[in-house]
């Protein structure tokens, strides 16, 4: 997958693409990353790419220019341009199932007061990480990079994220290492039997468990087997119980 990220601020990015799993993504080519100062696209003397807004307020706001000239050099049939906007459609596992399929993703990053409203009509959708401001789009993006490029064969092994959180609809299991026992606390025994069966049950009884307790609304939007009913049904008695 190809990822090119339009932002004036790429050193915010830069320590990203050289960490961890991402790194690894990258060397690997499962994933590229190029990133565009849309700054260079300037015409201005001093290749500024903000103004003050039309009819007065606050703030800067993004030229339209800079960020069309940008796009124009990198744009292809295959890709697909997403603005990082408060405005936009909520990023959630689903959207980075979605995004793990283009073969072409590019993101632009706002700044100040974010874009002239012009730029939207060279973009294919708006995106947002979450009901709140950000000072610029770049945190968002790595986001959005972070949660899909973990989903494309090669970066990660498939199993590490098939029972991730959202990944089936429910929270994960709740999940243990060394040592057995700290401060009291000790490892759940079932998880020491090595019976694989009775973990399967154990892990799917605490992750529908932990679902109902903390984000209800994700069951509402589920189809459970009858295992899963049984063992939701379990569980709500034992809550009316306490
Ligand atoms: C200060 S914000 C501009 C907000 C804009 N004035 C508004 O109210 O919609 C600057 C930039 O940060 C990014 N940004 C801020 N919050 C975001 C969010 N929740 N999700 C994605 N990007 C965000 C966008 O790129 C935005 O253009």
């Amino acid at each position: 997958m190809k990822i090119d990220i339009l932002t004036l601020f790429p050193e915010m990015i830069e320590g990203f693409l050289n960490t961890s799993i991402i790194k690894r993504a990258i060397a690997s080519e499962v994933a590229t990353i190029d990133i565009h100062n849309f700054r260079d696209f300037s015409t201005e003397k001093h290749h500024h790419v903000d103004d003050t807004p039309y009819g007065g307020g606050q703030g800067m706001v993004l030229q339209v220019m800079p960020i069309v000239e940008c796009l124009k050099t990198i744009t292809t049939p295959e890709s697909i341009v997403v603005l990082m906007s408060p405005q936009g459609r909520t990023f959630s596992h689903q959207v980075a199932q979605e995004f793990a399929t283009f073969k072409h993703l590019i993101i632009i990053c706002g700044h100040y007061e974010g874009f002239d409203e012009r730029v939207r009509d060279y973009v294919d959708m708006e995106v947002s990480i979450g009901d709140y401001v950000l000072t610029g789009g770049e945190l968002s993006s790595m986001v959005i990079c972070d949660a899909t490029i973990r989903l494309l064969e090669g970066a990660i092994r498939q199993s590490s994220h098939e029972d991730d959180s959202f990944a089936n609809g429910l929270l994960e299991y709740p999940q243990y290492t060394r040592p057995y026992e700290y401060d009291g606390n000790t490892v759940p025994d079932i998880l020491l039997t090595g019976h694989h069966e009775n973990i399967r049950k154990w892990r799917l009884y605490k992750s529908l468990e932990k679902t109902y307790n903390y984000r209800p609304d994700l069951l509402e939007k589920l189809e459970l087997t009858d295992e899963q009913n049984k063992m939701l049904a379990q569980i709500i008695e034992n809550k009316e119980k306490q």
